[in-house]
């Protein structure tokens, strides 16, 4: 009989506080001075976004397209050095007036193996590859990165890293490379309640441990049947203390949340901590 592998089980505990995009709501996005806020202020996963530049480097960078010599260009049009010429903190301090911050402004789009370099193991990833089938060959190039780094096969006390994704086959390419990370299928309910069927939770078993979601489609019924499968939720962005309340009331596993500060202070208070013990 083949033997058929299972995918991980995520911990019961803790509730998970996901830094999305580090901590964006303070500092630009996908730069390593908001990673280093997000780990800072206790988050338990750093979030990161990963498209390959046109010389093949791993980068961490929201959007497909940035302006770029007065268009906008795709990332997998402009080299590593290229992309390095823009400023993500220059943008950041033109639209957030109550952050902004001189020295965001030498903030470079960060490559992946400088982010985990940078973190030496002392934090958690959670990372979503973005438009895969632009990047043919993108999983094995991600699962490289993080042998040479030592981390795969480290669980405890939770997972180092945990990888997201809205497109199934990736996630199953992934599953049948190595099936020791976590992964998680994302979902857009844009306008309706989240819902999936029974046929689609049994698919999802067979390669995933959770499932990220818009929040504010969330239902109690959809996280308990999600949950019964022994799957875990994790809705994205939770940026209101009345909205994360909700959804922790609601049973959810975790967040994504662009203040990690305030999500770790209101799970702490929700769960009955009284400091931040999980990393
Ligand atoms: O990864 C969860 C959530 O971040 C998905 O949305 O657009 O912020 O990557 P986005
Ligand atoms: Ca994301």
């Amino acid at each position: 009989m083949k033997f058929r592998r299972k995918p991980v089980r995520l911990p019961a505990q803790p509730f998970l506080v996901i830094g999305h995009r580090g901590a964006s709501t303070y500092a630009p996005e996908h730069t390593m001075i908001s990673y280093d806020m997000a780990a800072q202020m206790g988050a338990n996963y750093i979030e990161i976004d990963l498209h390959r530049t046109k010389d093949g480097k791993l980068v961490s960078i929201h959007d497909e397209v940035i302006p770029y010599a007065g268009n906008q260009t795709s990332i997998s049009d402009l080299t590593l050095d290229e992309l390095k010429q823009f400023s993500p903190g220059h943008q950041f301090n033109k639209t957030h007036l109550d952050f902004a911050s001189q020295e965001y402004e030498t903030e470079q789009i960060p490559e992946l193996n400088d982010i985990l370099t940078h973190f030496d193991n002392n934090a958690n990833f959670y990372i979503e590859l973005k438009s895969p089938k632009r990047y043919p060959g993108i999983e094995e190039e991600l699962l490289e990165i993080l042998r040479t780094h030592s981390l795969i096969g480290q669980h405890e006390p939770i997972p180092s890293v945990i990888i997201q994704s809205f497109d199934a086959d990736c996630l199953k390419r992934i599953f049948d490379m190595e099936p020791s990370i976590p992964l998680i299928q994302l979902y857009s309910f844009k306008g309706s309640d989240a819902t999936l069927s029974g046929k689609e939770i049994r698919k999802l078993k067979k390669y995933a441990s959770g499932v990220g979601v818009n929040y504010k489609s969330l239902t109690q019924t959809f996280i308990a049947h999600v949950q019964q499968a022994g799957l875990h939720v994790h809705p994205y962005t939770v940026n209101e203390e009345t909205a994360l309340l909700a959804v922790m009331e609601m049973g959810v596993n975790g967040v994504f949340t662009d203040r990690p500060d305030m999500a770790v202070r209101i799970s702490n208070e929700f769960f009955g901590l009284d400091k931040h013990t999980f990393t």
